[in-house]
């Protein structure tokens, strides 16, 4: 997608000083700034996945398959490489994609003599993030079309939670990636913005890529959107998905669980945006998907812009109250209106996801 009318995408490889690297943009940053930094060890992709530099379901995949590359640099290995998926693979429970990345790595290199690893892995990582691309660009292409239904007359107003637009991915978004393509077919739309608290994604994020990208939006209270859709303001809800599981339950940032219900009793269409990777035919149901508890912290304290224009950090509760973080929930596959993937929209049920992936069903 375009930064400020430059074309970029949230992870790219390069050379520096004859060495391979890999470049992120530090999404703890945006949208106060656009700073991009270089990850050089596999260490220092665990912590970019760790502290959210990177951060979305499949962004954090890829950025482990790079990791596994800079790990095949250092040391090819099979002790050196499943050292390493190890560790990547425990930053963050939730997002399957994060092990599907390294499983995937893993399965290419151990299968080859060691002195070939290296470059089959930045080939195999450039290749996870290809596919990604072009498989949040068909989401697009499906996505559009449930846009298209759910306008009445004059503008959809679509309602997004977090942030699944292209910064979490490679390019284009999985949940936003049918707005960007509405958008692009010159369809009015409006989208509310959950602001996702408590690290804020929608506020900090989203709300920057659609202002980057032209399109009407406003930021709402993580409180708002039950109210909206009671008052006919919300056609349709779109959330990406951090893991489906085999019955269609859907794990997604916290508070998804919440719009889920509210757009039930409200009839209002709830769609969720799965790409492939992201659907772990090995967990039977929701109940079973692990749920990150990120540091209280992250409750306590709230990140922002001093009048100065550095980035502070100021605490929002009082020094002897106890906060708990669960960073994700788990809606079932009963209120989800449907799982735009790939290869087409499906129902959130485990005949209709094994009908469209049977080869891993
Ligand atoms: O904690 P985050 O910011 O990594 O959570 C991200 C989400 O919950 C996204 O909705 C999900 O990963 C889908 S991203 C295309």
């Amino acid at each position: 997608m375009l930064v400020e009318g430059t074309p970029t995408r949230s992870i790219r490889s390069l050379l520096e000083a004859g060495a391979r690297r890999v470049e992120i943009i530090d999404q703890t940053r945006l949208p106060h700034a656009f700073v991009t930094c270089v990850l050089a060890t596999p260490e220092d992709a665990a912590e970019a996945i760790a502290v959210m530099r990177v951060r979305g379901a499949p962004l954090i995949g890829a950025t482990a398959a790079y990791g596994m590359a800079l790990a095949a640099d250092r040391d090819a290995s099979d002790a050196g490489l499943r050292r390493t998926g190890d560790f990547l693979v425990a930053t963050r429970p939730t997002a399957v994609n994060l092990r599907w990345g390294v499983e995937r790595m893993l399965k290419q290199l151990l299968a080859r003599p060691v002195s070939e690893r290296s470059p089959a892995a930045w080939a195999e990582a450039a290749a996870i993030c290809e596919e990604d691309v072009e498989q949040n660009r068909a989401i697009g292409r499906h996505g559009l079309e449930l846009i298209r239904a759910a306008r009445r007359d004059g503008v959809v107003n679509v309602l997004t939670h977090c942030n699944a637009g292209w910064l979490a991915t490679v390019d284009w978004g999985t949940a936003l990636a049918p707005v960007f393509a509405a958008a692009e077919a010159g369809i009015p739309l409006h989208v509310w913005v959950d602001e996702t608290r408590p690290r804020n994604q929608g506020a900090s994020l989203t709300a920057w890529e659609l202002a980057q990208a032209g399109i009407p939006h406003t930021v709402i209270a993580d409180n708002a959107g039950g109210h909206l859709m009671q008052h006919g303001r919300v056609d349709l809800c779109i959330v990406g998905t951090d893991r489906v599981a085999a019955n269609g339950d859907v794990a997604n940032k916290i508070g998804t669980y919440l719009k889920a219900l509210a757009a039930f009793d409200n009839g209002v269409p709830f769609y969720v945006a799965a790409p492939g990777p992201s659907i772990d035919f090995r967990l039977a149901e929701g109940g079973d998907i692990p749920i990150e508890e990120r540091d209280a912290e992250e409750v306590a304290r709230i990140q922002g812009l001093a009048p100065d224009g550095s980035l502070l950090s100021v605490r929002l509760i009082p020094a002897g109250s106890a906060c708990a973080n669960p960073a994700f929930d788990v809606t079932p596959a009963r209120l989800v209106s449907g799982l735009i993937t790939e290869r087409g929209v499906c129902a959130a049920s485990r005949q209709a996801l094994a009908a469209l992936f049977p080869e891993r069903a």
